[in-house]
């Protein structure tokens, strides 16, 4: 496997074996390791994989369906970048839903290189033998290797959204699915960790310049979590790690079930 990837301007990016690319340059990295790191991506993908967001991968699913079905007069082929992809999970799910099926045009971004080589390595064990629908890269939200006006749409899911990039790389009409934590998202956890929650944050929506608001989702589900392993790894892919206190962390690493309550919100914008 392997090969290169060549810009205008003459420079080569190597593909790595594993089949992903890293479009970071040097001067927009701003730590030696940046974004989740390699045991943050490997809890991810433990509890991601063990199923427990599936009907998050359902909504966005049924969201993209949608708007395929919208466009799917006027072209072949349906475009989708998962801006801050982590380890690929939603793509991966997208790609499972469709299988053969070859109208998705698939690009999962990450800037962190542990949660691309995850993706990638993943998908290719799903289908050692197909041609891949996805292309995994390693790269910024804040300077995205896409063309301007290229894409229908744009994930952006418990991300670091960068609304000027996002607008400059859809089409117009193209649409931009941000998924976002609700307030009760993991309460009982939450309760755990810190010794009083803050307040909900009140006020609607700012609709981001270059889009107009289309409709939001709410999700809303109860999860049963059994064992220490699944709860810490829970703990290890939320920003929680780190905002709690060793004690607040300690507590909820003794835990060896706990209920939980999913809350997301799914919010459509489209590119004007
Ligand atoms: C909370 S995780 C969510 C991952 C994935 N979207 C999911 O829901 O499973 C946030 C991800 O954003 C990535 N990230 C952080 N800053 C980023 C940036 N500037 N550009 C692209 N990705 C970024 C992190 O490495 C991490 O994988």
């Amino acid at each position: 496997m392997g090969g290169a990837l060549c810009c205008v301007n003459g420079h080569g990016f190597d593909i790595a074996k594993q089949g992903y690319v890293n479009l970071l340059p040097v001067q927009h990295k701003r730590s030696h390791d940046p974004g989740d790191s390699k045991t943050m991506v490997a809890a991810r993908q433990r509890f991601l994989n063990s199923g427990h967001y599936q009907p998050i991968a359902a909504l966005v699913r049924r969201a993209i369906s949608q708007h395929r079905d919208i466009l799917a007069v006027q072209q072949a082929q349906y475009s989708c970048l998962d801006a801050g992809c982590g380890e690929g999970y939603y793509l991966r799910q997208l790609v499972q839903a469709v299988s053969g099926v070859h109208s998705l045009a698939l690009m999962g971004l990450d800037i962190s290189k542990w949660a691309v080589l995850s993706a990638a390595k993943q998908e290719r064990q799903l289908a050692p033998e197909q041609t891949h629908q996805a292309s995994w890269v390693v790269g910024s939200n804040a300077h995205l290797p896409v063309q301007s006006r290229a894409l229908d749409s744009v994930l952006c899911m418990f991300g670091f959204p960068v609304y000027s990039e996002f607008s400059r790389v859809l089409k117009e009409g193209g649409l931009l699915l941000q998924v976002e934590a609700g307030p009760n998202h993991l309460r009982q956890l939450r309760e755990v960790i810190y010794p009083a929650l803050k307040p909900e944050r009140s006020g609607g929506l700012a609709v981001p310049e270059g889009f107009g608001y289309q409709y939001t989702e709410t999700l809303c589900y109860e999860l049963q979590l059994e064992g220490k392993g699944m709860i810490s790894d829970l703990l290890a892919m939320t920003p929680h790690l780190y905002r709690a206190t060793a004690d607040g962390r300690a507590r909820a690493e003794a835990l060896e079930e706990l209920t939980l309550t999913v809350d997301v919100r799914l919010t459509a914008w489209q590119r004007v």
